[in-house]
């Protein structure tokens, strides 16, 4: 029976009996009072107030589709993860995201924007939640929720501040080359399809022979990059809030699929402590002409949601879901993820979140996550505890993790150590010099000086400027000169001037 059928009987109350009416609600008389016991209609009312879950905090604007990865190369010398073995073909989910932003806001602000997949392996979900940036903002995950706060939003007035987002940056020069890419076209996609994504971070593959590689995910969009002007976008921003949403769910409704190709960049095990750049720093990118990039396969998004709220809103993606033959790294900023997704699951959506049908793994679940709200599946009459006396399997690995690394040293709070070529401003710089090209520079300092006149203030403003010089001295130069003219004829400021 349908149930929004009325002439195979109408709608059902939750409990499956009839519904009286969807229309009118019980009273005495036409015009008398509603009556308490009208319960269809109170579960209605009741159910409305809490048809809500809390949104995600960040990343809380987003849509997405259902897919599937293609292992098209053989990268079997490098991870025995099944997904990524020769001919593989692995269902997947992918969201997209802006960062800052909450439910309802455009999808065409300036932002970076989040890469998150989900692949149903046989092994386990395999998920990678990255960025359409290769770099983040901090390296140490003490920072992520100040930084997330300096994006967002004031705790006076409720709105959003440029010169609260320079003055986390500015005190945080770490955040200089992802800040770069951020005021580059990367802040502002064309639409989903036409960005690439990145894991980001550095993470460990393992081989059947448990050699262990270092490597970082690279999702080229096969549509093209494409980006907005700042003018089109905040046109967009008006005419269509969900321009990127509309624009993947039309795609794919009218078959053209977007795909892009997953290459790696393999980093041998031992490399990574002689390497250039220490490779565990989420600021930091490694050299292509170090490390090429390994074509693996190809990811293709060709099924829309049925329900946005239950398949993408429920949706729970995190960096600690791993498989064999997959593992993290020593990066502090993924080690930290690894807990703070889940949790963060745990309150938005509740503590058997992965027991729904978007989040469940396809493989059989053997979980001693024991009861809880909305528990689902279950475990019957079995044992609930490990060790028991054989009816109910347990794990008992000891020894060393396939998936580890070494690590000796007194407990400190201490920054990462330092290798060979690393700094804060360098790749900023060698972005900034060797990718962009002129017209891109000449964007760079417009959009940078455009922000800082958005209400900048002493001395926050001249730590900006020298910020940029740090970058590049003549970018600096430029964004400081064009700052000047434009404050020129206004009050200075807090420019230092007086
Ligand atoms: C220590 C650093 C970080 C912490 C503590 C953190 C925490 C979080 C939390 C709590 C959520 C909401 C999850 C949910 O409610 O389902 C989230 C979402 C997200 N984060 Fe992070 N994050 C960090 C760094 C990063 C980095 C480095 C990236 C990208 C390289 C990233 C990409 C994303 C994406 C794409 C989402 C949206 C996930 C989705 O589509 O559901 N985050 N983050």
């Amino acid at each position: 029976m349908k149930l929004n059928d009325k002439t195979a009987g109408g709608a059902t109350t939750g409990s499956g009996a009839p519904a009286a009416s969807d229309r009118n609600s019980l009273t005495l008389g036409a015009d008398g009072p509603v009556l308490l016991h009208d319960v269809h209609f109170l579960e209605q009312m009741a159910h409305f107030n809490r048809e809500k879950v809390i949104e995600r905090q960040p990343h809380a604007k987003g849509s997405g589709a259902f897919g599937v990865f293609e292992t098209t190369a053989d990268v079997s010398r490098y991870t025995r993860a099944a997904l990524f073995q020769p001919g593989a073909k692995t269902e997947m989910l992918a969201r997209f995201s802006t960062v800052a932003g909450e439910q309802g806001s455009p999808d065409t602000w300036r932002d970076v924007r989040g890469f998150s997949l989900k692949f149903y392996t046989t092994e386990g979900n395999y998920d990678l939640v990255g960025n359409n940036t290769p770099v983040f903002f901090v390296r140490d995950p003490m920072k992520f929720p100040h930084f997330i706060r300096s994006q967002k939003r004031l705790p006076d007035s409720g709105l959003r501040d440029n010169h609260m987002q320079w003055d986390f940056w500015t005190h945080n020069p770490e955040s200089a080359h992802q800040v770069t890419y951020l005021m580059g076209e990367r802040g502002l996609p064309r639409n989903w399809r036409h960005m690439n994504g990145y894991g980001s971070h550095t993470y460990m593959w393992i081989n059947a022979a448990g050699e262990k590689f270092w490597v970082k995910y690279h999702f080229h969009t096969r549509q093209g990059m494409a980006f907005f002007s700042n003018a089109e976008a905040a046109a967009m921003a008006g005419a269509d809030a969900d321009h990127h949403r509309r624009d993947l769910f039309e795609a794919i409704a009218r078959g053209d699929f977007p795909s892009w190709q997953l290459s790696v960049q393999v980093m041998p095990y031992g490399d990574a402590k002689s390497y250039r750049f220490n490779p565990f720093d989420l600021t930091k990118t490694w050299s292509h002409k170090d490390y090429p990039l390994i074509p693996v396969g190809l990811m293709t998004l060709n099924r829309n949601p049925e329900n946005f709220f239950a398949q993408i809103e429920q949706a729970a993606f995190s960096p600690g879901n791993t498989v064999p033959g997959i593992g993290l790294s020593p990066d502090k900023m993924l080690l930290g993820r690894a807990f703070a997704y889940n949790d963060a699951q745990r309150n938005r959506i509740g503590a058997n979140f992965h027991q729904l049908p978007v989040n469940q793994p396809k493989v059989p679940v053997n979980t001693y996550m024991f009861d809880g709200p909305m528990a689902y599946h279950h475990s019957g009459a079995a044992p609930v505890y490990a060790s028991n006396s054989g009816e109910r399997p347990w794990s008992d690995a000891t020894g060393p993790a396939p998936d580890g690394w070494e690590a000796d040293g007194a407990m400190v709070r201490s920054a990462y150590t330092l290798h060979e070529e690393d700094d804060d401003f360098g790749q900023a710089g060698t972005l900034v010099r060797q990718v962009f090209n002129d017209a891109q520079r000449a964007a760079l300092v417009d959009q940078v000086a455009g922000s800082l006149l958005g209400g900048v203030r002493s001395p926050v403003l001249e730590r900006a400027f020298d910020y940029w010089k740090n970058v590049d001295a003549d970018v600096g130069r430029r964004i400081e000169q064009k700052v000047r003219e434009g404050r020129a004829g206004k009050p200075a400021e807090g420019m230092g001037e007086g």
